[in-house]
This record gives structure tokens, sequence and C-alpha cells, in this order.
């Protein structure tokens, strides 16, 4: 995508460099020879001033018009912050303004915890997380409103190097053309900022070919997630009332959507306020006090507790949609804490009046050897391996288990659901 659009510029600039000297040249002995100097100044004049406004309308279309003025090498240089200010202005066009909602009388009821403020006690220059009120670097508003009969939006929290399990996502799983009859689906891939201004710019070709990803302006970091996390509860608030569910996932995970659309959503539909996941139990997870564990939190935080209050596991979280903006709501309230799962759906939700938790592990959650056990099918075809989730470790693992989960659900059911043919992707 980027060279296609580096060379596409080079281009764009020889044809006027090159063959636009001999063009005026041409234009100015005809104009000299019939109208005299006089004339011949304006008529220069005025073609100049329509190559530089085609020229300029030409590079705001395409967003380059900061980018063309700044060396590469400068900015890559430059600290953090000026990186970010520097992708800003490159990308204003897609910038959009975040709409406020009014409050229902249910939202009111939503109100801060003090004991909670006090146990997680965020220091008090970042109290609350910055997404809260804070701008879309891109983002597609229409996603979810262009789609009727949206029955699940996906919501795929990735990094932003990782182009190609995104893609093996798009092309497999999240890909409704495979169950369009048993319900829609649209998926959303979440980005923070980068420094890297050619990822930057890779990032932004992506979207522009696919349209599902939600670029935040917080710096995109395992320590940030919860950041992320909270910017997907903002933009569904915003932008995607009308789909029913919402299913958040990681860009590594495989779901079998045969068995989300025929065992998992049917028990759901007519519930609200309903957190579907592999639900972790208040005191059951340890909280790191050990500074040389990845999930270390300093004594400061949840004094005097040695395990968190209840959360999911965040690699497959399913909500129905009317919860979202109470969430959205109440992580207004909530001080930031960096343990994404944690935050997001344990003290995020906790403030919400009346909202459920429900277990998923009667659909088998089982996922280290979901793939194993797919590769097997022939064997298995008695539904000993009907895992609702898997783990992926790289793209052609995605596609190869969403195959046999395609094969394994028209054995099952049989081809009454008429799927479209599928590629056999390991070849
Ligand atoms: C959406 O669902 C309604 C009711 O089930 C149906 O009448 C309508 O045709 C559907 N629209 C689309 C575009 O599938
Ligand atoms: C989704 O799957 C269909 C059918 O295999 C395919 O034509 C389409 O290109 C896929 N979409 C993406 C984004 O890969
Ligand atoms: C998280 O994002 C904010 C806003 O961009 C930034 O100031 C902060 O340094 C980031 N934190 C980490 C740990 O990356
Ligand atoms: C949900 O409601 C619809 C319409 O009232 C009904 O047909 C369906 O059986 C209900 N589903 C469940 C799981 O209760
Ligand atoms: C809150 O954190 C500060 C340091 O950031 C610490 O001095 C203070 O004792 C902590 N309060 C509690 C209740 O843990
Ligand atoms: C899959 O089959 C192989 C060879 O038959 C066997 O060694 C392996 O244990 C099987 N794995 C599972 C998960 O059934
Ligand atoms: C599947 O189950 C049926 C009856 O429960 C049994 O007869 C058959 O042998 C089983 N098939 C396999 C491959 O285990």
């Amino acid at each position: 995508m980027l060279s296609q659009t580096k060379t596409q510029r080079v281009k764009l600039k020889r044809r006027w460099t090159l063959t636009g000297p001999d063009i005026l040249g041409y234009l100015l002995k005809m104009c000299q020879r019939s109208l005299g100097n006089i004339a011949t100044a304006a008529v220069v004049i005025s073609i100049l001033s329509l190559v530089i406004i085609l020229n300029f309308t030409d590079n705001i279309q395409r967003g380059i018009v900061q980018r063309k003025n700044l060396d590469i090498k400068q900015v890559q240089n430059r600290p953090y912050l000026g990186a970010r200010s520097l992708i800003k202005q490159v990308t204003k066009t897609m910038v959009s303004q975040h709409t406020t909602t009014t409050l229902s009388p249910e939202l009111m009821a939503i109100t801060p915890q003090l004991e909670l403020d006090r146990l997680i006690n965020a220091s008090s220059k970042e109290k609350y997380p910055v997404t809260i009120n804070g701008k879309y670097i891109f983002e597609n508003p229409q996603l979810c409103s262009s789609v009727a009969n949206l029955s699940v939006l996906i919501i795929v929290h990735t990094a932003p190097d990782h182009f190609k399990m995104r893609l093996a996502i798009r092309r497999t799983w999240a890909n409704d053309t495979y169950y369009r009859k048993m319900g829609v689906a649209r998926v959303l891939f979440l980005l923070g900022q980068v420094e890297d201004l050619e990822l930057q710019m890779k990032m932004e070709a992506e979207f522009k070919e696919y349209r599902d990803m939600l670029q935040g302006d917080f710096r995109d970091s395992y320590r940030n997630l919860t950041h992320k996390g909270v910017m997907g509860y903002k933009w569904i608030t915003e932008r995607c009332r009308n789909a029913k569910f919402i299913l958040k996932t990681d860009d590594d995970i495989v779901v079998n959507m045969f068995i989300l659309f025929t065992r998992v959503l049917p028990k759901f539909e007519n519930k609200t306020k309903q957190i579907v996941c592999n639900h972790v139990l208040a005191n059951t997870m340890s909280i790191f006090r050990d500074k040389i564990n990845k999930w270390y939190v300093s004594e400061h935080n949840f004094r005097g507790k040695h395990s968190y209050p209840e959360y999911c596991s965040g690699f497959i979280v399913l909500f129905t949609n009317d919860v979202i903006p109470a969430i959205f709501r109440a992580a207004t309230m909530t001080p930031f804490f960096w343990v994404d799962d944690v935050y997001l759906y344990g003290l995020a939700p906790s403030h919400v009046p009346g909202i459920k938790y429900s277990s998923l592990t009667e659909h088998a959650l089982i996922w280290s050897t979901a793939l194993n056990c797919y590769r097997n099918m022939t064997e298995n075809f008695n539904n000993t391996c009907d895992v609702l989730v898997t783990k992926s470790w790289h793209p052609g693992e995605s596609e190869e288990t969403w195959v046999e989960m395609i094969k394994q659900f028209e054995h099952r059911i049989g081809t009454d659901l008429s799927l479209p043919a599928h590629p056999d992707m390991r070849t």
C-alpha cells in the first residue's frame, strides 16, 4: 500500500517538473504570436494559479499537505509528543468530533464509588482514562449504522503492526459470508498511536481499504490497554447502538461463530445487562506484589488486598449491547487502573446497577488443545472438540482452524444452511 502511494506521488511530481516546462513554452509562443505580451502574462498567471489550486486540492484529499513539507528522519528522531502532534496534523481530515448523548435516568443512577476510588488510588495527574474525552485519529462512523439487523459487533484489541493477524481475522471467522443465514457480523479493530510514521501510514492505508479500524489518541502500549477498551465502550455508545451483541476478543483468537450463533446467542437474546465470559470470581485471582512479575501492582494500589474483585478474562467477552453505555458512563467515574481485564470487565461494570455475569465454560472454553482436536476431525465428529475459542499463534493457524470449524459445522448440521463455498486456506 505504502509503496504504491509513494510511486503515485513521485509520478505526480514528475509530470509537472518534466513535461510542465515544455507545455508552458509552447503555450507562451502561441499566446505571444496571437495575443501580445500583456494578455500572455494574464493567461500564464491564470494557468499557474489553476495548477497550484489543483495540486493543493489533490493533496488535501490525500491528507498529505503537512507530510510533504516534513523530513521523515527528523520526525522519527523527535520525542514521542512531537510525533503525536505531527500525526494529528497529518490526519486531521479524518479526525472526528465526538458527540455527547443525553443521559437517561438509568445512566444518571450510575454514581462514583468512593471505596473503589480509595482502593484503586490512581495518581491525581492521570486519574481517569485519557480516552474518555479523547478524539479518534481515524474511524468509520457508519460501520454499524449502515448495516441492517446487525447481530454482533466484534471488537478486536490488536497491536499496530499485526497486519497479517487482522487480515486472517477478516478472511475467516469475522467474515459473515460464511454464516450470513444465522446473523450479521461486523468487526472493528482497536488501535492506539504509534511513533513510527511509516507504520502510521501503513495503518492508514489499511484503514482506507477495509474501514474497520478505530485509532485513538493515546499511545499504543501494553500498559495502555485499559484506554483501548474504554475507547471501544465510548465508540459503541456513540456509533453502534444498533448491534444486538458485542463480542470482544484479541487478535490471536479464533471464535467458532457457528457455536456462538447456534448455542450461545439464543440463550441471551431476550436478556439485558449481561456479560458472558470466562468469569473470574472475586477473591480467586491474586494481586501480584512481586516486582519482577509482568502484572506487578504496587502496594499503593489495592492496599491490604491480596486478590481482585470479580472480572472476566479478556480473550472472549460477550455483552448484550444495552449495557455498554452504562459501562462507558461508569468508566468515566472509575479511576484509571492499567490491568485492563480487571478494569474493563470488573471495576467499571461494578458501578452498573443490575449487571449480570454468566459463565461461558459450559461451551468449552479449552483453547490450547483445540486446534489439535479440530485437526483430528474425522475421529471427532461426535462433537468432542466443540470448543468456542481457540488461540492461534500465527495467521496460517487461524485459517486452518477456521476451515476445520466450517467442516465440522457442515458435517453436524448438514448442508441445509448452504454455506458459501470456502476456499481451502491450507493450500
Ligand atoms: C431485517 O430483519 C427484518 C425482521 O426480521 C426483516 O424484515 C428485514 O428484511 C431484515 N433486513 C435485512 C436487510 O436483512
Ligand atoms: C469474506 O469471504 C468471502 C467469501 O469467501 C470473500 O469473497 C471476501 O473477500 C472475504 N472478505 C474479506 C475482507 O476477506
Ligand atoms: C499511555 O498513553 C498516554 C497518552 O498517549 C501517554 O501519555 C502514556 O505515556 C502512555 N503510557 C504508556 C505506559 O505507554
Ligand atoms: C425470545 O423472545 C422471542 C419472542 O418473544 C421468543 O420467540 C424466543 O423463544 C425467546 N427466546 C428465549 C431464549 O427465551
Ligand atoms: C496512594 O498512593 C500514594 C502514592 O502514589 C501513597 O502515598 C498513598 O499512601 C496511597 N494511599 C493508599 C490508601 O494506599
Ligand atoms: C490427534 O491425532 C494424533 C494422531 O492420531 C494423536 O497423536 C493426537 O493425540 C490427537 N490429538 C487430539 C487432541 O485428539
Ligand atoms: C459417534 O457416536 C455414535 C453413537 O453415539 C457411535 O456409534 C459412533 O461410533 C461414534 N463415532 C465416532 C467416530 O466416535
